[in-house]
């Protein structure tokens, strides 16, 4: 048994756009407080942000942030996180059943994101509230001085306009749990309203409409055509959100998940297309995959909480799931998929980023460290950028629940041609066989390995904790090599890999 692939240079499928490797972080749990900001941590700067979550953050090349929720958005009041912070409110958090002290907002999560060498992705509420209140804010936060909003954030310490260019209308507005929960009508006509609003203030803001919040909702894919049908020439982005799970313990079925992620993207491209040809527009819509991650562990943990059992608490220990190897492989999977959808998909955002079902994990008054999924995210945003490459592949496969004949290898290639580059990331998802890879380079001249990442594991549960943060982390690979025109390298079982080569 063996994986043959074909790349050739001029065979691509899209240029891929960097703000696939966006994150996103809710006021949730200890995502911000105690995750980001810690005043009185040993690490914390001038405005109480930990450095070393900055450090960390910073490693990670992040494009966005998609900030402030979330469920959290949907009941927000953006005013509450600005101006004197002995004057904010502490308000409850329906959507967590936690306080929410409004010590962090808007003003300090920009700052960060500077800190952090990102742009900031802003969710607007459109649960509760509507358009005038996400008018008020995208004019607080971008408009000029000498107008009533402008002049109240140079009030509050900022007088230069944010420029805020990416904006969500809402969040998962089609789940029965979001508050202030709408049908695909009421959604897209307030969507479309909102985003004419906001058009006339800034033709240039790039804005995400909501699309289902996983593909396994009643209303998909009907709810796509339907805001899209209301909002197609306002709107530049549909979003998609999906959390993945094995709760039976088949690792197998797991790892085949990102086949029913491929249908979804497949499936709301062709919802895009069919709206699009029945106004005979010529704008285009993308996809904003702006939640996606492995989310189960801590589900039984979490549940006294988010059933108001344990009263109001601010900043508790929620959504911390402790991922283990096996997830390593279902985020390089998840991940290449982004890779291969890159005509479509030009945002994705892991979900989320620290502390929160989150690659960076942190202990008040402690260290951060890096969980297991922390290093395929970092190594597809650090060399999974240029354009993906449509590779031809041959091998064997088996049947799952989500689709059949699913390869044993899955595999992504980037060329990135200003850097010289060609760069493959191929998870090995047979249980116990090594397999061969075979990989023609055709078209590109001479190439020659430089870099060769292998995270394998004996034990699929193996996880990265505060006291023992090197369980499951990458290795140099070895082995990997071009001859005359192929790339030759053996893929351990259950192997997440990453190889290099230098081209020309
Ligand atoms: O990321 C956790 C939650 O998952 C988000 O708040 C919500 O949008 C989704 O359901």
């Amino acid at each position: 048994m063996k994986a043959r692939v074909t790349a050739h240079r001029d065979f691509s499928i899209a240029r891929i756009d960097d703000r696939v490797y966006s994150a996103f972080l809710e006021h949730l749990g200890r995502a911000v407080y105690t995750g980001i900001h810690e005043p009185g941590h040993p690490t914390a700067d001038a405005n109480g942000m930990r450095g070393d979550v900055i450090g960390l953050c910073r490693d990670l090349n992040i494009p966005y942030v998609r900030y402030p929720g979330g469920n959290f958005v949907s009941a927000y009041n953006w005013e509450d996180g600005i101006g004197p912070r002995d004057s904010r409110p502490t308000r409850l958090d329906l959507a967590w059943h936690t306080s929410e002290s409004n010590a962090v907002g808007v003003h300090e999560f920009i700052d960060w994101c500077d800190a952090v060498g990102t742009k900031p992705m802003l969710a607007i509420n459109l649960g509760s509230r509507g358009l005038d209140e996400a008018r008020n804010f995208v004019e607080y936060v971008n408009g000029p001085t000498g107008s009533y909003w402008g002049d109240l954030r140079k009030k509050n310490g900022r007088a230069a306009p944010f420029g805020v260019d990416l904006w969500c209308l809402g969040n998962e507005m089609d789940g029965p749990w979001q508050v202030g929960h709408k049908t695909a009508e009421e959604y897209g006509r307030l969507a479309n309203e909102t985003a004419k609003t906001l058009r006339a203030f800034d033709k240039s803001l790039g804005l995400i409409v909501c699309g289902s919040s996983n593909s396994d909702m009643k209303t998909y894919p009907e709810w796509e055509r339907i805001v899209l049908e209301h909002t197609y020439d306002s709107v530049d982005f549909i979003s998609l959100h999906m959390y993945f799970a094995n709760r039976t313990g088949d690792t197998q079925t797991y790892l085949s998940l990102n086949h029913k992620l491929d249908r979804y993207i497949s499936t709301v491209e062709s919802t895009i297309n069919l709206v699009k040809a029945n106004k005979r527009s010529k704008h285009d819509v993308h996809i904003s995959f702006d939640e996606w991650n492995v989310w189960y562990h801590s589900n039984a943990q979490d549940r006294a909480i988010l059933d108001g059992n344990e009263g109001w608490p601010h900043a508790p220990r929620l959504l911390e799931d402790i991922y283990n190897f096996e997830d390593v492989l279902q985020v390089g999977c998840i991940l290449n998929t982004f890779i291969r959808k890159s005509n479509v998909v030009r945002i994705a955002a892991i979900a989320q980023l620290v502390n929160v079902i989150a690659p960076i994990m942190t202990e008040p008054g402690g260290p951060a460290w890096r969980q297991t999924i922390y290093y395929p995210y970092y190594f597809a945003s650090r060399h999974g950028r240029g354009r993906a490459l449509n590779l031809a592949v041959d091998c064997p496969g088996y049947d799952s629940e989500h689709d059949d004949n699913v390869p044993f290898v899955d595999i992504a290639g980037v060329h990135d041609e200003e850097g010289g580059t060609a760069t493959f990331f191929a998870i090995n998802r047979h249980p116990t066989e090594a397999l061969p890879l075979d990989l023609s380079l055709l078209g590109f001249g001479r190439a020659e390995v430089i870099d060769h990442q292998v995270m394998t594991h004996a034990n699929l549960r193996a996880v990265n904790t505060l006291k023992d943060q090197t369980q499951v982390v990458p290795r140099k690979g070895t082995g990997a090599k071009v001859d005359g025109s192929t790339l030759s390298a053996s893929l351990p079982a259950h192997s997440w890999q990453m190889i290099r080569v230098r081209l020309g």
